[in-house]
């Protein structure tokens, strides 16, 4: 089994010593408080056997939280988007304002207007949050992107923003995104800015540091392409289980979902992550969507339903999969479009918020399992 020292880096290779040295270094100044919002408990699993078992919510068995991705421009502007991420679902994950370049888009300027915004309308709703996220190659402000910063420096900068940015969410935010996105393929760490400049052990830091800001919250590795089991969810493995290792409070690990019809389905996905259960982590579905190329027929529709249900049903089947989070729930508002040419429709619900084959797989599923088959 390769330890995270071996973990190949292509092109930079660390020195062991540089993994002790980083694990060891002295616990980080706190930085100046910033104010934060007083901490309201974590809203319970407000699943109710008497609720409406028409909306994603409520028809979940007790403990699975069905959150989406959300558009924080959609939630202030469009009423029905607004009103559907209310009732439908019972943890949100901000879309793109809890990253880097909304929330310290100049060093030591913090924006959290948005985030704020987000965290209060879980509240409001009952609904838990995941953060995402604290470590990614994307996404980052110039400052810190183009920055010409000493291995010393860019600790100092990570530090402070995971500290000030836990520290202000503590005890509200649920479940962090730690690290993202943060394996190639082939199994490699990829090359991006903390790397390259800190070392592996940026990593490790990243979760202690977040652990120190926040020790309620659960502190996730987050990544796409490893909802089966591959090179990638290996390194994933690997990782996990060597940090834990360590000492290093990692809790879980998020698959993302980001499927496509043309594509299939990784036929293993239940026991890719019933392995991490094994490790003693937590799992989560963390920003499922199904696309296909356009315009969508019905046969790729009843299509994308199935690689919901994929998803779906092997975080059902897997002890401590906390939660099911859709990348966005309408075809209105989706990333896809902009990403993929050609390509679409891989929401929950059409552009005009009718549901589609795969919600009504979900709810099913949901309902299911809740042991309240619906007539
Ligand atoms: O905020 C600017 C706006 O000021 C500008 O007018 C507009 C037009 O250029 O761009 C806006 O920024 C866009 C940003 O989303 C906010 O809407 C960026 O161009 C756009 O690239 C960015 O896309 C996001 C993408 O991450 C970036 O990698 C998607 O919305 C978001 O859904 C997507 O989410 C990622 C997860 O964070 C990680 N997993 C993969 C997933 C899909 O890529």
């Amino acid at each position: 089994m390769r330890s995270l020292l071996s973990i190949r880096t292509r092109g930079v290779r660390r020195a062991g010593a540089a993994l002790v040295l980083g694990a060891l270094l002295l616990a980080p100044a706190t930085p100046a408080a910033v104010a934060a919002p007083a901490a309201a408990p974590l809203p319970a699993d407000r699943h109710q056997p008497e609720g409406d078992p028409d909306v994603l919510r409520d028809a979940a068995p007790r403990g699975l939280f069905v959150g989406t991705a959300v558009d924080m421009a959609a939630l202030a502007n469009d009423p029905v988007y607004r009103e559907r991420v209310g009732a439908e679902f019972s943890s949100v994950t901000a879309e793109n304002v809890m990253k880097w370049e909304t929330l310290q888009p100049e060093r030591g300027r913090y924006d959290f207007a948005a985030a704020d915004e987000l965290v209060e309308f879980a509240r409001a709703n009952g609904q838990r949050v995941r953060g995402h996220t604290l470590v990614w190659h994307n996404q980052n402000p110039a400052w810190l992107a183009e920055g010409d910063f000493s291995r010393q420096e860019l600790r100092a900068i990570l530090r402070e923003h995971i500290h000030t940015v836990v520290g202000r969410y503590r005890g509200q935010i649920w479940q962090w995104d730690v690290a993202n996105e943060i394996f190639d393929d082939e199994g490699n760490l990829r090359q991006n800015i903390w790397l390259e400049t800190i070392g592996p052990d940026y990593i490790a830091d990243a979760f202690r540091w977040a652990h120190q800001a926040d020790p309620r919250a659960q502190l996730f590795l987050n990544d796409y392409n490893i909802e089966g089991v591959n090179a990638k969810s290996d390194a994933y493995y690997e990782l996990a289980r060597q940090l834990r290792r360590e000492g290093v409070p990692v809790h879980g690990v998020g698959v993302q979902g980001h499927l496509g019809v043309q594509y299939g389905f990784a036929p293993d996905t239940t026991a890719n992550l019933q392995r991490f259960a094994a490790l003693g982590l937590r799992t989560a579905v963390t920003e499922a969507d199904v696309r296909i190329p356009m315009p969508a027929d019905t046969v790729e529709l009843q299509a994308q339903a199935q690689g919901y249900s994929s998803l779906l049903t092997a975080c059902l089947r897997t002890p401590r999969c906390d939660s099911f989070t859709v990348w966005g729930f309408t075809d209105r508002y989706s990333w896809v479009p902009d990403w993929f040419e050609g390509e679409g429709a891989a929401n929950l619900l059409d552009e005009d918020y009718n549901p589609k084959p795969a919600y009504r797989e979900v709810l099913e599923t949901l309902a299911l399992a809740s042991g309240r088959g619906r007539d």
